[in-house]
């Protein structure tokens, strides 16, 4: 019995592996990076010997169909709207055959590395198996380099581009360790934490491009320094007290929330709804500050906390406590509970204070078809549990943790930092939980059509020229949500604009995913009518690729209490989960009737744009041009604009 142990592990191979065929040793280029990241430089070769966790994600089936079968739960005409999937019935739609399986078993043993190294994972789409460089090597027809960050001096193994057999290659999804480059780095680690100098930071880093690409800090998700956290206004700080409506084109609090999207006072709340907001440690909120904005803004929450969800050792940090540690969670969380009061809000903390996590490791809490168990996570990109830096020492989180019905995300990266293989297949997991009725909303970003940091794509000079979109937020089946603000001097029943206060809406053209067909003739609408200046130096004008974001929320002046002060705070970080509390009332009023969530939501947005307030002035610069402009009907600043809660409320109640 040659499979032995991988049948003990999962107990589900079975047959023989498949004898080769004549051009079984055909190698196909399979994945190639065709530049690095901005900051990592080759340093080394590696020693053949050197140990590696190498990782194959297998095809699985059905997922040409996987965009027909969200259609068939998601769009308003579909009879089998809301409909939505057991988590069994995706895991089993979608487990690669076992014809992959032995497929490639089969090909790693021709290549001497038999079947008892490898192990499968417990959700079936993962071989794993500890090789040597040099099997490595020869088994992918590539060559292995050690590259370090220059900032970080973190180091990091990958190769330029790898090859497989031809006849393997419709099995294999990808490989890693590879091409992918979408490190986590460690937390920044601040000798003398001042609150002073990261709000001063997160200043320069929004003023100038050139100061951005100096004061570059680390991407990893919750780090201080990180790039989709809000951005602050030291030198205006809030005018107390707030008078409420008068004052929305200077100070938005709640009430401006309310009164801009017609949201109602007396709200409802069903046991059953559920709204999620995900954050990365050490990014953490704050009681104290909750409790102050509270007393201000929402009296009966004074004392009330979000549930908390820890998701791979995630706690509430307090050591760290400065505008970096804390702004994001405590916009998130003051907001929402507000919004969406007496509904309650749960907060998934990801990730240690060590290593910290990445969305990988948020899905796999979620969905144990979707995680790595036995082989683990991928080292290089995702936290890896028990922490053998000293962090948390449990299991890693897989299928513990159940989805809520909105989840909001107010953190990204650049779709040019990850590999389009690695974003597929993350972004289809969005698809199969939206497919049992998640809503997945995220911020789309605050550089316009740069990207996080404000840093454009060049292959060459790597100056300001290609503009450069934000993942998850190109993914097709999230939502995802550019910013607005109220005009200068503007009443809240007035028509907002495009935010062009310290942010600027991330929005563009994806150059990996294709456009959805629910959004293709809104794109096609909007290059008919206002075809952009620019040529493919600048964005991908195939016209046939997803257009970003998909709607927008007011994300300019948001007052914050942060470590005992009110601020000023910006960002498409604000504009998300406000959008995810619309929603979340939305799920209430549809629960109290019977029904179930909204779940995917895009197809139904698109086929209605009228219940949404079109955003038509304002743009989103970057990369040294205008960007594009906001304009009648759906555009890549704004998308189809902002809710208008009493439409949308009405049209989501009719359906089924
Ligand atoms: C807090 O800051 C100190 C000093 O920079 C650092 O050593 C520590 O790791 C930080 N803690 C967290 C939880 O980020
Ligand atoms: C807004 O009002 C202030 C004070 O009345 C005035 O100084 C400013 O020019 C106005 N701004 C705009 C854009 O109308
Ligand atoms: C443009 O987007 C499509 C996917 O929609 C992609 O296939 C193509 O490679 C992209 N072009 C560039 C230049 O990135």
């Amino acid at each position: 019995m040659r499979f032995s142990v991988i049948a003990a592990v999962c107990g589900v191979l079975t047959g023989v592996v498949a004898s080769p065929t004549p051009n079984a040793n055909r190698h196909v280029l399979h994945e190639r990076r065709e530049r690095l990241p901005l900051n990592w430089v080759r340093t080394a070769e590696l020693h053949g010997s050197t140990l590696l966790p190498l990782r194959i994600a297998l095809t699985q089936r059905n997922l040409d169909k996987a965009d027909e079968f969200l259609m068939d739960v998601s769009h308003p005409e579909s009879p089998n709207f809301g409909n939505h999937w057991t988590a069994k019935q995706v895991a089993e739609t979608f487990a690669p055959t076992d014809e992959t399986v032995t497929s490639v078993l089969g090909w790693l043993a021709e290549t001497g590395i038999s079947p008892d190294r490898v192990k499968q994972s417990q959700g079936r789409n993962w071989l794993h198996a500890e090789v040597t460089l040099e099997e490595a090597e020869n088994l992918l027809r590539t060559k292995y380099h050690r590259y370090t960050h220059t900032r970080t001096g973190q180091a990091h193994v990958a190769c330029e581009e790898y090859s497989i057999p031809e006849q393997i290659q419709q099995h294999v999804d990808f490989i890693t360790p590879t091409v992918h480059f979408d490190a986590k780095t460690a937390p920044q680690k601040k000798r003398h934490p001042m609150r002073e100098n990261e709000i001063d930071i997160a200043k320069r880093q929004i003023s100038t491009v050139n100061l951005l690409v100096e004061s570059r800090k680390e991407r990893a998700l919750g780090s201080p320094g990180s790039w989709s956290q809000p951005k602050a206004d030291v030198d205006t700080p809030p005018v107390e007290p707030y008078h409420g409506l008068q004052d929305c084109d200077v100070s938005i609090v709640p009430d401006c929330l309310r009164a801009l999207y017609l949201l109602p006072a007396d709200i409802l709340s069903h046991p059953d709804n559920s709204y999620g907001i995900v954050e990365y440690t050490p990014q953490a909120y704050l009681p104290s500050d909750l409790d102050m904005f509270f007393s201000n803004f929402s009296p009966p929450l004074v004392g009330q906390r979000p549930i908390l969800e820890s998701i791979d050792g995630g706690f509430l940090q307090t050591t760290n406590e400065s505008f970096g540690y804390n702004s994001e969670s405590n916009l998130d969380i003051e907001f929402a509970m507000a919004l969406v009061y007496p509904q309650q809000v749960t907060v998934y903390q990801t990730g240690d204070a060590v290593e910290g996590a990445s969305f990988n490791n948020f899905l796999d809490a979620l969905d144990a078809s979707y995680c790595t168990f036995e082989g683990g996570d991928d080292p290089t990109e995702d936290g890896i549990y028990p922490d053998s830096q000293g962090g948390y020492q449990g299991p890693e989180d897989c299928g513990t943790i159940k989805a809520a019905n909105v989840i909001s995300t107010s953190y990204g990266f650049n779709e040019v930092d990850l590999t389009p293989f690695y974003m597929q297949r993350q972004c289809h997991e969005y698809l199969k939980l939206g497919l049992q009725g998640t809503t997945f909303v995220f911020s789309s970003g605050d550089y316009g059509v740069a990207g996080q940091g404000g840093l454009c794509i060049d292959p060459t000079t790597g100056t300001c020229s290609m503009f450069n979109p934000s993942f998850p937020a190109t993914c097709p089946y999230v939502t995802a949500v550019g910013a607005t603000q109220v005009q200068a001097n503007g009443s809240v029943t007035q028509p907002e604009k495009a935010a062009e206060s310290f942010i600027y809406s991330g929005g563009g053209f994806s150059n990996v995913f294709s456009t959805p067909r629910y959004q293709a003739s809104a794109v096609k609408t909007y290059f008919a009518h206002h075809k952009p200046p620019y040529g493919p130096d600048r964005y991908n004008t195939t016209e046939k690729s997803r257009g970003f974001p998909d709607v927008s929320a007011n994300g300019v002046n948001y007052v914050v209490s942060v470590d005992g002060t009110f601020n000023h705070v910006y960002g498409t970080s604000a504009s998300a989960p406000t959008f995810g509390s619309v929603l979340t009332l939305i799920n209430a009023a549809r629960m109290d009737i019977g029904k179930g969530p909204v779940g995917f939501i895009n197809p139904a947005l698109y086929a209605n744009p009228g219940m949404m307030n079109d955003i038509v002035s304002g743009g989103n610069q970057g990369c040294g041009t205008p960007g594009f402009q906001a304009v009648k009907g759906w555009d890549p600043v704004t998308g189809l604009g902002t809710p208008n809660f009493p439409k949308m409320l009405a049209y989501f109640l009719a359906l089924p």
